[in-house]
């Protein structure tokens, strides 16, 4: 594999997949870059050019075998494992995302939540329990965990990183709107679902002043 594909083709690489997973999901077997650029809306030479990163897996007139190629983009997502994931801030945010069977059935395994508060520990979210998170960084290292969420407010966001960070951590999932400072072989996934809505504003703004 390719290891210097830039970020921009990674960045595609999530929406390859589950265009290519629903399409197995029809039993439809092949698919051409012309029809996979009418789904993802990214034109044929720019799929080409991303898939051909990897090793060529469409053939001229054929086009691509739809198995296959989800196979192997999964496993250059890293899909073809499980990773054992903890969740620190378990409120609103923290329990609707623990309470999303998606993240399980992709391979991430939540193991357990954890809170400060003493009203929410010992409570299950899916059957999954929410410990104290005094135990966060002892539960990490004894069940090896990989993953952290963190769902808790800004404040308390880069203390619970540190924590992370101590324990061995491998990547943060980070929803608390902060920019945590982290040593650098740990890898930070930051989701600001506000970033994306006021994108949006600003697309819908451009609109109306046409
Ligand atoms: P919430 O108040 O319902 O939940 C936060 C939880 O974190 C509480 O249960 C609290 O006890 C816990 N907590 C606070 N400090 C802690 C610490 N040091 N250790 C362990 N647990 C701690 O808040 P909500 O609505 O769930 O939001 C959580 C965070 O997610 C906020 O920072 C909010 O801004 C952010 N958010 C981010 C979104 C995104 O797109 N990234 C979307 C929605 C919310």
């Amino acid at each position: 594999m390719n290891k210097n594909v830039s970020m921009a083709v990674i960045r595609r690489l999530p929406k390859y997949y589950r265009y290519l997973t629903e399409l197995l999901e029809k039993d439809i077997t092949r698919i051409s870059s012309q029809e996979l650029s009418k789904l993802t809306g990214f034109t044929a030479s720019q799929i080409r050019q991303d898939l051909n990163n990897f090793g060529g897996f469409g053939q001229q007139g054929y086009g691509y075998n739809v198995e296959e190629l989800q196979i192997e983009v999964g496993k250059i997502l890293g899909l073809n494992r499980i990773y054992k994931t903890v969740l620190v801030g378990a409120g609103n945010l923290g329990q609707a995302i623990a309470d999303y069977r998606g993240f399980e059935e992709a391979g991430f395994k939540l193991l357990a939540l954890f809170d400060k508060n003493p009203k929410l520990i010992g409570l299950q979210i899916r059957g999954i329990e929410i410990k104290d998170v005094d135990y966060l960084e002892d539960f990490i290292v004894e069940n090896g965990v990989e993953i952290g969420i963190i769902c808790t407010p800004k404040e308390g966001s880069q203390e619970v990183a540190d924590m992370l960070s101590r324990s061995g951590i491998k990547g943060i999932w980070n929803f608390a709107p902060a920019d945590l400072r982290v040593p650098e072989e740990i890898i930070v996934e930051n989701v600001h679902l506000n970033e994306s809505l006021f994108t949006l504003s600003y697309l819908l703004k451009q609109q109306t002043e046409k």
